[in-house]
């Protein structure tokens, strides 16, 4: 009998999902030791603005939790920081403005510089700034991943699932995606492995057969590769696959 590597948390609609994985994030910070800092990777995507709406709210109530956070990203689009379609300017909006989060403790893909260049700095920043493996792979606190309907996570995409992008020295690859704007940058599949919890909010329609698939014990999805390397993964989701709490 294989062992589930998975737990699945479902919602009536984005709005609970959104606020429930929000408070369990303010509760994982509130555990921490004294003084203990919380490196945490956010992703893109629909189900991203209103959980961080929910969790400006809370966070922007405690300035003790708020200075635990290094904000990072498990992927970016390769364009300005100011840019529409920029995850970073995404949670400006929804969460760094509302709390006025400094940005001495956002590090974000420099998106507007040469893909291959920011995936560099971003790796060298990740080796300097988050504690490592044996194996020298970044360790996150938390990493927070959508899905999309292919169950492409952060920015691995069917198309990009070489060997390279499995295991590799990297940490980070810039891709050219299925999902505009195409020229991405993202972890590897070896961080995602490597933090100590990975929580996919998972939203939307058409990603059920992707996530029933990515559960599944022979899933081929990106997603279902994070979720086969490690131990736990925590699905929050407005998909149906069991009972909604
Ligand atoms: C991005 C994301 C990406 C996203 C999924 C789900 O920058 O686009 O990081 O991985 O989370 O594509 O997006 P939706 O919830 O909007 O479908």
């Amino acid at each position: 009998m294989k062992e589930v590597r998975y737990r699945a948390q479902v919602f009536k609609n984005p709005a609970y999902l959104g606020s429930s994985a929000a408070r369990q994030w303010f509760e994982a910070v509130k555990v921490l030791k004294d003084n203990q800092p919380f490196n945490v990777a956010l992703s893109g995507g629909r189900i991203a603005a209103p959980f961080l709406q929910e969790a400006s709210a809370l966070f922007g109530k405690s300035p003790d939790l708020l200075k635990r956070l290094n904000i990072f990203w498990a992927d970016e689009r390769c364009v300005g920081p100011e840019h529409p379609d920029s995850n970073h300017a995404m949670f400006q909006e929804n969460f760094a403005n509302p709390v006025s989060f400094p940005d001495s403790r956002v590090f974000r893909f420099r998106g507007e510089d040469d893909p291959d260049k920011a995936a560099k700095s971003m790796a060298s920043t990740l080796k300097v700034k988050l504690p490592l493996n044996s194996r020298g792979v970044p360790i996150f606190d938390l990493i927070f991943l959508g899905m999309g309907e292919d169950g492409h996570v952060a920015s691995l995409f069917p198309e990009n699932m070489a060997e390279d992008l499995m295991r590799s020295d990297r940490h980070v690859f810039q891709v050219v995606a299925s999902k505009p704007p195409p020229q991405r940058l993202t972890l590897s599949y070896d961080v995602l492995e490597a933090s100590k919890h990975v929580w996919a909010l998972i939203s939307g329609a058409g990603k059920e057969t992707a996530l029933r698939e990515s559960i599944g014990h022979h899933g081929q999805t990106p997603f279902a590769r994070v979720i086969q390397a490690r131990v736990h993964t925590e699905i929050l989701t407005d998909i149906a696959i069991h009972d909604s709490v």
